[in-house]
């Protein structure tokens, strides 16, 4: 039997939860959609109340915290979402790539969720960049139900809609059982890697220096100290001649000295 009991004290707590786990600030408009999703969590799950997912999160039992992550973070997600920012890529960026002779293109998609983005991403790279010139994405998010929708790459077909007619040669539509969905090729599909990462923690994922950040979407859900420190990381792991794009409702003011803005939401790195 479930307990439908949701208190001002559980809100609080749960909130309170999120924000040292991910960054996520709740604010009191979302408590009914933490009530309705911690609810609906608990008609599923063997945890039966929200007392006992309380005392689970405060043992912190690994499962549970992914769990409770993955429920309270929002995916909204589009292919070609923004579409600005991929003709940036197109008309400004592979041009400096190519004067600059940089053949090995580097990008972190900083906030996956199910995937439309880096597959984007990668479509516009192989369509644009000149064939001596080879990439490599990066696909990162905290939500580890999100990350396993991406890397499996498959979407139905309700959403073909998104993706201009140009780039429909790098997908194939299913047939038969896999009627009604389609997938990126393997040209596209092997460019990138997902790997789970918390952009609040302090280390990166990998090794590697990129060319772009995509990190759009994501700040939103953060506090004005939160984007302040994951600016210096996303600086740090950005090339001297790195790029930075953001969600276009987003900003990054305050971080001025070490990001120059080229356009709403397009920055460049500087060097300092
Ligand atoms: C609204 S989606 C944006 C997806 C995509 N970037 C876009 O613009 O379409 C936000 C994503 O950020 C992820 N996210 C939230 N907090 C995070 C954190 N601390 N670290 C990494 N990813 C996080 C969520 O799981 C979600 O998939």
């Amino acid at each position: 039997m479930i307990s439908e009991r949701f208190s001002d004290e559980d809100f609080l707590y749960l909130k309170e939860k999120i924000f040292q786990l991910a960054g996520i600030h709740l604010t009191e408009k979302k408590r009914e959609l933490v009530k309705s999703r911690v609810q609906s969590f608990l008609r599923k799950s063997s945890v039966k109340s929200v007392e006992e997912l309380k005392q689970k999160l405060e043992l912190s039992d690994p499962t549970i915290i992914q769990q409770f992550v993955n429920l309270l973070t929002t995916n909204k997600t589009d292919f070609f979402r923004e579409p600005k920012h991929f003709d940036f890529l197109v008309e400004q960026l592979i041009p400096f790539w190519e004067q600059s002779q940089n053949r090995q293109i580097k990008i972190w998609c900083a906030a996956s969720s199910t995937g439309e983005e880096p597959y984007t991403i990668a479509m516009v790279l192989q369509k644009n960049l000149p064939k001596n010139s080879t990439f490599k994405i990066l696909a990162t998010d905290i939500d580890t139900q999100v990350l396993s929708k991406a890397q499996n790459g498959v979407y139905p077909n309700s959403k073909l809609h998104e993706i201009p007619d140009e780039y429909h040669p790098y997908l194939t539509l299913g047939t038969k059982r896999a009627e009604g969905w389609f997938k990126t090729k393997n040209e596209i599909h092997s460019k990138i890697t997902f790997k789970q990462h918390n952009l609040i923690e302090k280390t990166y994922p990998g090794k590697e220096i990129f060319d772009v950040v995509f990190c759009r979407n994501v700040l939103i859900y953060f506090e004005r100290k939160t984007i302040n420190t994951l600016m210096e990381k996303l600086h740090l792991s950005l090339k001297p001649d790195g790029h930075l794009f953001i969600g276009h409702s987003e900003s990054i003011s305050g971080t001025q000295h070490i990001f120059e803005a080229l356009q709403p939401s397009v920055f460049k790195k500087v060097v300092v």
